[in-house]
């Protein structure tokens, strides 16, 4: 399978599902909180999706029973919701993926549960500015490795650990798509970006070590010191005008 050049058309679709996403990722920041359980996050974002006419993406996926990923401090991706009750301090990354129209949305971003210290919080400032700084490279005539190195080089510059075990990648009537985008490479390389390209874009920074490990439940992937971890993805599609993020809310 190729890399699939969308038409505007389709586009527009992709446009709907990632901001339905984004709405809910919306209404998830105000609910995440001290002593509220990733299950009910999970029971949130679901009927919000199922409200909006969309399906929840994850849900059936390789048996995956839920409608978001929640993973909490040293968890990195696909932590499953569970009883768990966020607590004060804690760090919490929400991945939430929907269909619409049978064009996929996928979004994630890590946010404080109440006050956290300045570690954790320049952690997750860092990891929104790699994806920033991704997205910045999104244009079309330049390589798809411009988007990793610009990621990986600002958070190796500020002292994190870009994981390479898990990927971005390419997004459309399936949730994963050719081209897979690291968050790590060789500027100047890789295929050439062309308008109509999306790109689902997802770093995965650590404040350790970048190796990782999954845990007995076969999702839960955690930082293998233990350590902090945090995400922050974003669907975007290339355009003769510059990258186009899909997954914003109005
Ligand atoms: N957003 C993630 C991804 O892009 C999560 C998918 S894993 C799932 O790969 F099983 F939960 F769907
Ligand atoms: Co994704």
């Amino acid at each position: 399978m190729a890399i699939v050049l969308r038409s505007p058309e389709e586009v527009e679709k992709l446009r709907a599902s990632n901001r339905a996403v984004a709405l809910v990722m919306k209404e998830l920041r105000r609910a995440v909180k001290a002593g509220v359980t990733t299950l009910e996050l999970d029971a949130l974002a679901e009927k919000l999706l199922l409200e909006m006419g969309a399906k929840p993406a994850f849900k059936g996926y390789r048996g995956y029973k839920h409608t978001l990923c929640t993973s909490v401090n040293e968890q990195v991706v696909h932590g499953v919701p569970s009883k768990r009750k966020l607590k004060e301090g804690d760090i919490i990354s929400i991945d939430i993926g929907a269909k619409l129209d049978g064009y996929y949305g996928d979004h994630a971003a890590t946010m404080p549960v109440g006050e956290v210290d300045g570690a954790a919080r320049r952690l997750i400032r860092c990891c929104e500015e790699a994806l920033a700084k991704g997205i910045g490279k999104a244009l079309s005539g330049r390589r798809l490795f411009d988007i990793s190195h610009a990621i990986q080089a600002h958070a190796e510059g500020a002292g994190f650990s870009v994981v390479r075990a898990y990927v971005g990648h390419g997004i459309g009537t399936s949730l994963h798509e050719e081209p897979q985008v690291p968050n790590f490479g060789e500027p100047g390389t890789g295929p050439e970006l062309k308008p109509g390209m999306v790109l689902a874009i997802e770093p995965m920074l650590n404040a350790g070590v970048a190796d990782v490990k999954v845990l007995g439940d076969d999702w839960t992937v955690v930082t293998a010191d233990a350590r902090l971890s945090a995400h922050f993805e974003h669907t975007l599609a290339i355009s003769a005008d510059g990258p186009d993020v899909l997954s914003l809310a109005p």
